[in-house]
């Protein structure tokens, strides 16, 4: 009887303990023989005696000092355990699915240089990563996420079915692992389900028992990063989703804290509350008609199969059918018609949706997108999300991305390749320090030599910067001499592609130490003042704000574009300056400014109709010679009346290159990119598809000539919904051949009706919808050219009080077409007719 008491006794405390192991969760400070807190919670270290894992090899305990950054979990990534064999953690637990993450932190310690580190590792037979890099990953991380960190932690979900989890660090040969921190969590409520809606297909399995997953990604879209302490169900942390979005531009955010609940109670780990009080839809609907996808772009690992879960909450609408949408998960449809509000059962219900696809070999990106679903009839058509997460599924028992895969990067080299390649880079690095310090003095010997020629203020650079074109040409002793030559001298192509290089002295002396007074513009580049040169020449002089990376870029951009290009209607660059740090571009004054500062905004006085369509000529011109006269063609991005600029006699020049791209090569019909641009310039299409083309530029042209003739803003949100955007109103007008009903009322009378309403065919051809309707730049200054014979030939023959019939006009303005030749004039014509036979009203306008 005692001895069965007994027995039943020790029956029950092993069910418990086996009832407290599984609600336990392991947290491992790896290294450290003590336990501490860190994010509210106790990790134990892995020296200190514990009957519930055991370690099989004790490896090297490793310990630094510092950790740079502030990390919350500094503290434990102060010790970490290395392993030169292969080593493994066993944990005895109850079977269930457990969420296990290992934390890396790169410091290198003693002899072991981290740098050197690969490994495998595996839990129990899935193999998680494969020849693992950690300073490469994080590396990589970093370059694609414009982050700093400095540590990284992989997490996985692993269904276990005995009751025991061994976690092996392999170390590849001659190589070692480690690993600063773990966390071992079971999972208590479901947050996978059996089966999941695979994309194009029917339901596919989730086999996660035995089988295993890796996050990868976890974002709280629209709204703030969430701590794990924020999130304890499994201390999950999530990042916000901003920069994997493809354009930013695509969408607004939005919130509402109060009253979230879930749709259902078995739902109430599958995330916090937190993450549905904040999301994503489209952008506003009064401005843009809603013809477009919000879109992220991820990097995962080619031939894996990827959980894609949606969570979603409608916080704003209390009605079915107010937002309908799609969604494509890699460019195919995942779900059509789908209304949140319906899904969930309502309002401010916290609901999610879970898709699988595949991701094929050769590829590694995965495309989320939402979008509007043209079949349905629903009042609002426009897209929401919340929150997102994507999971890697495992694949024959295995995680890790296969080595070779897409990556330029160092990840995925065997630790044989990576040390070689270290010798190798040491080799190099001895080579190239004997080159360069021989190209060093082969300078320092020619600037010695220059030095008595050239004044004294022309020292060398110190601050590293230099234009684009000379990067990594240095060596040349001809480049570094055009680098020292003054504008006067006839020095190489590059000296006078480039301009003059002046001295922040002289910069300084030209703007009075850049007084504010002579500020003549100012943007998120910087400022530009205007200045005077020492003999007397007025210049502006743009001067970006100190280290600031996106004016670098641009900055460099721009030299570079404006160092190819010269032309009468291009502002043109006089010089530079890169002393001391400065980003500075010395460029033509143009006296007269902008010319939308001629249009309204501003006490000027108005132009004539003739002075209009000659601004809009000479920017035509310069549009064209960019599309046409460079190689390839240049695209510049950011057409709008402020960057066209006119001088002293109103000769239009466009300016402003910092967005200017290349165009396409000529194999390509379209250069791919991220939006950007100017809102109410900017080209649907281009929104819509990211391709940008010379017809952008086009699209954005037209909106600058309904800008010119109608003198407001493109974008006034202070109109009436209808007449907020330009291009919409402008277009609706033009489409009834009344235009003149909105036109800048200061034009009344002084223009002649038959080339405003060309004018008006021109810029509404500029603006359809597709480039390809579109006319080219060529096109549209032949047009415009025509437009202004037409307002001259009325002007004379109203000057002369009609002594001569309309007829005669138009016969003498064919013959006396400007400067075309004769390869153009066929293609003009050609254009001349669509503009002809769109004037003829059409049952379906255009
Ligand atoms: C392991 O068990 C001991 C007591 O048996 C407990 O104090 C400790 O917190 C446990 N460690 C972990 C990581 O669960
Ligand atoms: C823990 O390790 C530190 C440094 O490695 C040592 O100074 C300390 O005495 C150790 N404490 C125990 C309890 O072993
Ligand atoms: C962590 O351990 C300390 C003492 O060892 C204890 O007072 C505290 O309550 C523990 N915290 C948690 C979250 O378990
Ligand atoms: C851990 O588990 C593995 C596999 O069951 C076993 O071979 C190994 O001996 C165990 N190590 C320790 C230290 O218990
Ligand atoms: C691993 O490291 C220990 C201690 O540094 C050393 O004694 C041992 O020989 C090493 N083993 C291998 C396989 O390199
Ligand atoms: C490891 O590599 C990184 C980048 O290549 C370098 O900055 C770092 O100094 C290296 N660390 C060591 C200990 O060699
Ligand atoms: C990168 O991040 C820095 C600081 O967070 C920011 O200033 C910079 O604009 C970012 N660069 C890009 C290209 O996003
Ligand atoms: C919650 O889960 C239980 C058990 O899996 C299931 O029977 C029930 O239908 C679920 N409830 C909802 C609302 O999904
Ligand atoms: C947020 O939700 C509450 C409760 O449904 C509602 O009264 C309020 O209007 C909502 N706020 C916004 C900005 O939609
Ligand atoms: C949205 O993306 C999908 C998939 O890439 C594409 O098929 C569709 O045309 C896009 N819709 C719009 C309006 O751009
Ligand atoms: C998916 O669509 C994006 C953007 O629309 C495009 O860049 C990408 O190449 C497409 N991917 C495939 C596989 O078609």
């Amino acid at each position: 009887m005692k001895l069965s008491g007994l027995l039943l006794l020790l029956l029950v405390s092993v069910f418990l303990r086996l009832g407290q192991a599984q609600v336990k969760s392991f947290l491992v400070d790896c290294g450290s023989n003590s336990s501490i807190s860190v994010d509210g919670r106790n990790w134990t270290g892995d020296s200190v005696p514990a009957d519930n894992f055991t370690l099989s090899s004790p490896g090297v305990l490793a310990s630094t000092a510092a950790i740079s950054g502030d990390q919350l979990y500094g503290n434990l990534y102060k010790t970490a355990r290395i392993f030169n064999a292969s080593s493994s953690y066993n944990f005895s637990l109850v079977s269930g699915t457990y969420c296990i993450r290992l934390h890396f932190y790169a410091f290198s310690f003693e002899n072991f240089n981290v740098n050197e580190s690969a490994f495998d590792v595996m839990a129990n037979s899935l193999k998680l990563v494969s020849k693992f890099d950690v300073p490469g990953e994080i590396y990589w991380k970093n370059m694609r996420s414009n982050s700093t960190d400095t540590s990284l932690v992989k997490e996985y979900f692993l269904g276990i079915s005995s009751n025991k989890l061994q976690i092996e660090f392999i170390p590849d040969s001659g190589s070692f692992a480690f690993v600063n921190a773990m966390e071992v969590i079971p999972v208590l409520h479901k947050l996978f389900t059996d089966s999941a809606n695979k994309v194009g297909g029917l339901k596919s399995s989730l086999p996660l028992m035995d089988h295993g997953i890796e996050t990868m990604y976890r974002l709280n879209v629209g709204g703030p990063k969430i701590k794990s302490i924020e999130d304890q169900s499994v201390w999950r942390r999530w990042e916000s989703d901003e920069r994997f979005m493809f354009s930013l531009n695509t969408a607004n955010t939005i919130s509402n804290t109060s009253t979230v609940t879930y749709a259902s109670a078995n739902d109430t780990s599958i995330a916090p509350l937190l993450v549905y009080e904040t999301g994503r839809t489209m952008i506003d609907n009064d401005v843009l008609e809603k013809r477009f996808n919000m879109s992220w772009k991820f990097d995962v690992d080619p031939n894996f199969d990827y959980l894609v879960r949606l969570h979603f909450c409608e916080v704003i609408y209390d009605k079915p059918n107010m937002r309908i949408f799609r969604i494509y998960i890699n460019n195919k449809t995942a779900a059509e018609n789908y209304d949140v509000f319906v899904k969930a059962g309502g309002k401010n219900k916290a609901y999610h949706e879970d898709y699988v696809d595949a991701v094929s070999q050769q590829i590694d990106t995965l495309w989320l997108q939402l979008g509007p679903d043209s079949s349905t009839s629903a009042s609002g058509t426009d897209a929401l999300l919340n929150g997102l997460e994507i999971f890697k599924l495992s694949h024959n028992g295995n995680l890790a991305h296969a080595p070779g895969r897409i990556d330029t990067g160092r990840g995925g080299l065997p630790a044989t390749k990576q040390k070689s390649k270290v010798l190798w880079a040491a080799i190099v690095a001895g080579v190239g320090s004997v080159i360069a310090i021989m190209i060093l003095s082969a300078i320092f010997m020619c600037h010695c030599i220059r030095k008595k020629k050239t004044p004294p203020e022309e020292k060398s650079n110190p601050s590293g910067w230099l234009p684009p074109f000379l990067h990594g040409t240095m060596g040349s002793t001809s480049k570094a001499q055009a680098l020292k030559s003054s504008p006067n001298s006839k020095g190489s192509m590059a000296a006078n592609r480039m301009g003059r290089r002046f001295t922040i002295a002289e910069i300084r002396a030209a703007t009075k130490n850049f007084d504010e007074a002579l500020i003549i513009g100012s943007g998120g580049f910087g400022k530009v003042y205007k200045g005077e040169l020492e003999e007397g020449n007025l210049v502006a002089v743009k001067r970006a704000h100190p280290q600031s990376e996106q004016g670098l870029k641009e900055f460099e951009t721009e030299i570079e574009m404006l160092s190819k290009l010269r032309h009468r209607h291009l502002v043109s660059m006089i010089g530079y300056c890169d002393e001391q740090n400065e980003m500075i571009l010395v460029y033509e004054y143009m006296a007269n400014g902008t010319l939308r500062s001629h249009l309204f905004g501003s006490d000027l006085p108005p132009l004539t109709w003739k002075q209009r369509l000659d601004a809009c000529i000479g920017a035509a011109r310069g549009l064209h010679y960019l599309h046409t006269g460079a190689e390839r063609g240049i695209i510049h991005r950011d057409v709008k009346t402020t960057n066209i600029l006119l001088d002293e006699n109103f000769v239009a020049k466009m300016a402003d290159f910092g967005l200017s791209k290349d165009g396409p090569a000529l194999d390509h019909t379209h250069v791919s990119t991220a939006v950007k641009g100017s809102f109410g310039y900017l080209d649907p299409e281009y929104f819509r598809r990211q391709q940008l083309t010379q017809k952008s530029d086009v699209y954005s042209f037209g909106v600058v000539l309904f800008e010119v003739v109608c003198a407001r803003p493109v974008i006034n949100p202070s109109l009436p919904r209808d007449q907020i955007n330009l291009a919409e109103w402008a277009v609706h007008w033009q489409r009834q051949q009344s235009i003149e009903t909105i036109i800048d009322p200061r034009l009344e009378g002084n223009y002649s009706p038959e080339s405003l309403k060309k004018f008006g065919d021109i810029a509404e051809k500029c603006i359809a919808d597709e480039g390809k309707n579109r006319p080219t730049m060529g096109e549209v200054l032949w047009h415009l050219e025509y437009v202004l014979q037409l307002h001259e030939a009325y002007m004379r023959s109203t000057d002369a009080n009609s002594y001569s019939g309309s007829q005669m006009r138009f016969a003498d303005m064919s013959l006396s077409l400007p400067g075309i030749t004769e390869g153009e004039e066929e293609a003009s014509l050609e254009a001349e007719n669509i503009v002809e036979n769109s004037v003829e009203p059409k049952a379906d306008g255009c």
